[in-house]
C-alpha cells in the first residue's frame, strides 16, 4: 500500500464508509471504547479517525485529537462533530500516522481501529504509537490480522494481490509485527477482528 493509493481509497469510500463499514466495525469500536477505562482528563490520540464514527462513543470528560490522512474522511469527521456538538474533540488534523508532528509522550491513551492493514508501513506506525504516547501509558489498536487457518490464509493471499484497490492488506502479521502481543492482552473481538492492549514502557521497537 502507497500513501497516495491510501488517500484514493479513501477518497472513494468517504461517502459511502458509513454505511458500508459502520455497523460491520463496530464491535471492535466498542470493545476498544470499553477496554479504555478513561479517566476524567485523559488525552486521547485516534489515529485514522476517518469519518470520526467513533467519536460520540468517548466519555465527554476526555480530551481527543484525532488524525487522518485522507481530506475527505476528515471533512465527514468535523461534519459529525458540529452536528453532534462534541465538546470533547480538541482537534481533528491532516497527518500521516507513521510521521507524526506530536512531541514524544504527547497523550495518555493512543488508539487505532482499522488502521494497521491500510498504512504503507505498520511497523512504522506502530513506533510512533509508542512514540506519542505518555512512558506508562496505554496503546489500543483494532485490526483484522493474518490468520492461521491454511484456508483463510490461502483467501488472504489471494485478497492481498488487490490491497491497493480494496484499500487494506489482510496479510498483516500480527506476531511479527508486535513481538510483545504475543505473550501480552490480545482479544478476538469475533471471526474477523483481534483487539490488542499494549502497555507502553515496555519495549515494542521493531
Ligand atoms: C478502515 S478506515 C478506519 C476508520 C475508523 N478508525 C473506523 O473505525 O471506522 C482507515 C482510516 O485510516 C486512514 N489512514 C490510512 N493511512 C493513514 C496514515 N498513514 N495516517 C493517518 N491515517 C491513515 C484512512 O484514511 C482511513 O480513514
Amino acid at each position: 500500500m502507497q500513501i497516495e493509493a491510501v488517500k484514493a481509497a479513501y477518497r472513494r469510500y468517504a461517502r459511502i464508509y458509513d454505511v458500508v463499514f459502520g455497523a460491520v466495525l463496530q464491535p471492535g469500536r466498542n470493545a476498544v471504547l470499553q477496554a479504555l477505562k478513561l479517566k476524567p482528563g485523559d488525552r486521547v490520540l485516534e489515529v485514522g479517525v476517518g469519518t470520526g464514527i467513533s467519536l460520540p462513543l468517548y466519555p465527554r470528560d476526555v480530551r481527543i485529537t484525532g488524525i487522518d490522512v485522507s481530506r475527505e474522511m476528515l471533512e465527514r469527521a468535523r461534519a459529525r462533530v458540529a452536528r453532534a456538538k462534541l465538546p470533547n474533540v480538541d482537534a481533528l488534523l491532516e497527518m500521516d500516522a507513521e510521521n507524526m508532528a506530536f512531541p514524544d509522550a504527547s497523550f495518555d491513551k493512543v488508539v487505532a481501529m482499522y488502521v494497521v492493514s491500510v498504512v504503507p508501513r505498520p511497523a512504522k506506525l506502530i513506533e510512533e504509537l509508542h512514540r506519542v504516547c505518555r512512558p506508562d501509558g496505554e496503546v489500543f489498536i483494532v485490526n483484522h490480522f493474518q490468520s492461521e487457518n491454511p484456508v483463510i490464509g490461502t483467501l488472504e493471499r489471494a485478497l492481498g494481490a488487490f490491497s491497493a484497490q480494496i484499500g487494506f492488506d489482510p496479510q498483516v502479521d500480527l506476531r511479527s509485527l508486535v513481538p510483545a502481543a504475543q505473550n501480552g492482552d490480545v482479544r478476538r473481538v469475533n471471526l474477523f477482528w483481534k483487539m490488542v492492549r499494549l502497555r507502553n514502557g515496555v519495549s515494542h521497537k521493531l
